[in-house]
């Protein structure tokens, strides 16, 4: 069991690594240790001794209590902040039981109480063993019989081993620009990362990592997520004390919940781990809990698609489309998706969103059509939605201008001349989920690409239930609930969760949708920069990629192929405009894709030489079983009397025999890792070379 319990003190083991807890001797929760797991439950330190410094400094800048309550003398950043019906702010956090439940990821629930009031707080702990990661989050419970104003509730706090000498990684962007990593010395005070639009954003990923002078392939490393797909915070706070303490869950900016007697209050749940091998194996952590836990079809290969935006835009029908599906057919193909402007009086981006039926225009005798005929060429079809939305210019907006997310007094901000559907409400989530449940059940649809292209403003909810602040959680939930739901009815349709890009990518979402669309940016390097930082903490096969027209009179198709297969290879380029010599160049490289997904999608990712910090760059997937690889690299632009670096392949067995493609003699899996290889490139040239076991 790797749950270590006693009346005072709790130990959690994972294959690799260690969490504990203790009571100290004032009856104080605090944290005890986070690191590798070591040989005796004894070993792990005494909790925290309460001292008392100095008068202007509480004990709780250097004990790190498990999860504070704001309250006494705690400057610090706390985890929970509530205001009680008498108007008391001070939450003051008793530990009171503690329940094990066995199971194969076991669980600890340690449970708390205020001293005065009737608040409970428990803190959740489950064990992903096999993983090395601990998923926290807290249910709060009111049993008196007054609300109880929530105005933080944070998931969980995480405190590093003593010490101030650590760096933050975390990711920032913007669209068109996702996930761009950033590294930075922590240092005495409070760094805020966070979501404020509502959705996970590309402002901010809700991801962290922390490190002791790690690389990587070697280091400490402390990292964790919310699995959350709305407003997120994370804080990293360095006290006087060189105490360094992270915290994470739901963002508190503008946000409560009236908390109902008997109405529990669940929050998302962190999952965190750690590792002393480096960026790459927390990466690989994640990704391999990812795949095998949290997405829908975590088994499924995906297919190679075909998405016509970036050819047609709002410019569908029939014929259009079904010409495109015959090209992309041809070149190998297998599931061709149509994207914004099917719909009812969707021209522009300017009219349609809410009405999902085909526009009589456009489609007179619906989508059967065209469906057949994707069907007939042997492919699947697939629709783009974007159901949170609605335009003014809408039949549901003129019948419902209440649903959207707005104040009375205020003008109603559009952005992309649209506003956003109060997802929060129940007569919402009924319309959205019937009329969405309608199109999949009338159609042979094997995939939905589900859009969300705005964040939100004048975040107002007149009728509200509780406080209006409510909206922030409620809305996900709402969204959450909506999708969960057409996942049961229609459990073979593929999702896929795009928010202008990359704007939604989070373990919450992924437990619906399979895919994420990486970024509305397809040109290829850039895309290698944002494919990186995404692979940081989400896995290959649900990064999807498009190869495009973007830069196509810079970079060669091949090069543009090879950067969208090191995900889920997928095609968006006007077909009608590619000359044969391009169509057989792009059936060439399906069909190698198609030959090495399995490893890509399924197997190890190795950040051989980074693309965000270097314009050469190289990265390598391997089979579980280590037998067969495959080594991408990429030259963009140097200047040409560059020193083409040394390749070092990771991950092989050091005592196999592996050929690389292209070099004659096969050597052990140890000399292509310690002496490595060179790969001549010129720039803007690329290869795949596959590795396999001898
Ligand atoms: C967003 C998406 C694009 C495309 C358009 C359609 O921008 O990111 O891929 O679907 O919407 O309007």
């Amino acid at each position: 069991m790797p749950i270590h319990s006693s009346p005072t003190g709790w130990v959690l083991e994972t294959r690799n690594t260690a969490y504990a807890i203790g009571i100290n001797e004032v009856g104080l929760l605090t944290h005890r240790y986070w690191g590798a797991r070591l040989p005796f439950v004894d070993d792990y330190p005494a909790p925290f001794k309460t001292t008392n410094f100095a008068s202007t400094d509480g004990p709780h800048h250097f004990v790190p209590e498990e999860y504070p309550g704001y309250a006494g003398t705690k400057y610090i950043d706390p985890c929970l902040k509530v205001i009680f019906a008498d108007e008391v702010r001070d939450v003051v956090l008793v530990y009171e039981d503690f329940k094990v439940t066995a199971s194969s990821s076991p669980t600890l629930d340690l449970r708390l109480k205020d001293s005065f009031y009737p608040l409970h707080v428990t803190l959740h702990y489950r064990i992903h063993e096999e993983y090395d990661l601990i998923e926290r989050w807290v249910t709060l419970e009111n049993l008196g019989d007054d609300p109880i104003l929530v105005e933080r509730v944070f998931s969980a706090k995480l405190t590093l081993p003593p010490g101030a000498d650590y760096s933050l990684t975390h990711m920032y962007g913007s669209w068109s620009n996702e996930f761009q990593m950033q590294r930075e010395a922590l240092t005495p005070g409070l760094k805020v990362i966070e979501s404020r639009s509502i959705i996970s954003s590309h402002r901010a990923n809700p991801w962290f990592a922390v490190d002791r002078n790690a690389s990587e392939e070697n280091g400490e490393v402390w990292f964790g997520t919310l699995a959350w797909s709305g407003n997120h915070k994370i804080t990293a706070e360095v006290t006087e004390f060189a105490s360094t303490r992270i915290s994470i869950g739901l963002n508190d900016w503008d946000f409560a919940w009236k908390l109902m007697p008997k109405q529990p209050f669940v929050t998302p749940a962190s999952i965190s781990g750690y590792t002393q091998s480096g960026f790459g194996a927390a990466s690989r952590i994640f990704h391999d809990y990812v795949r095998d836990e949290i997405i829908p079809h975590g088994k499924v290969l995906h297919k190679i698609l075909y998405n016509s935006w970036e050819a047609t835009l709002f410019s569908v029908d029939e014929a259009s489309q079904s010409k495109l599906a015959e090209i992309a057919a041809q070149m190998g193909v297998e599931l061709f998706v149509m994207d914004d402007g099917w719909f009812h009086g969707r021209n522009w981006d300017n009219a349609g969103l809410g009405d999902w039926w085909p526009d009589e225009i456009k489609f007179p005798n619906g989508l059967t059509g065209l469906i057949q005929n994707v069907n007939a060429l042997g492919m699947d079809f697939g629709l783009w939605v974007e159901p949170e939305m609605v335009n003014p210019d809408s039949d549901l907006y003129r019948a419902h201008p209440d649903w959207v997310i707005h104040f009375p007094t205020r003008v109603r901000t559009e952005s992309r001349n649209q506003l956003i559907l109060n997802m929060a409400r129940t007569d919402v989530q009924e319309y959205i989920l019937s009329v969405l449940d309608k199109l999949l059940a009338d159609h042979n649809i094997a995939f939905i690409k589900w859009d969300m292209n705005r964040g939100v403003s004048e975040p107002g909810w007149a009728d509200a239930p509780g406080d209006q602040r409510e909206l922030w959680v409620r809305y996900v939930q709402g969204v959450y609930h909506v999708w969960g739901t057409l996942r049961e009815r229609h459990p073979n349709v593929i999702w896929q969760s795009c928010a202008s890009g990359g704007g939604r990518a989070d373990f919450g979402i992924l437990q619906f949708a399979d895919q994420i669309w990486t970024s509305d940016n397809t040109e290829a390097t850039s895309r290698l920069r944002i494919q990186e930082g995404y692979s940081q903490f989400l896995p290959a096969n649900t990064m999807e990629a498009w190869v495009t027209d973007w830069g196509k009179d810079t970079v060669p198709l091949e090069f543009r192929f090879h950067v969208s297969m090191c995900g889920s290879l997928g095609v968006g380029g006007n077909l009608l405009e590619w000359d044969q010599a391009d169509r057989e160049s792009a059936a060439n490289c399906i069909r190698l894709y198609k030959d090495i997904r399995q490893v890509i999608q399924f197997g190890d990712q190795f950040r051989l030489i980074s693309s965000q910090k270097n314009n050469f760059s190289a990265v390598q997937y391997l089979s579980k079983d280590k037998a067969e690889g495959v080594l991408f690299v990429f030259r963009t632009h140097i200047p040409e009397r560059f020193n083409i670096p040394t390749i070092y392949l990771r991950g092989l067995e050091p005592d196999a025999l592996y050929t690389v493609e292209g070099f004659d003699q096969p050597r052990s899996g140890k000399a292509w890792m310690e002496a490595g290889l060179t790969v001549e490139l010129k720039n803007l040239q690329s290869k795949v070379l596959r590795i396999s076991h001898t």
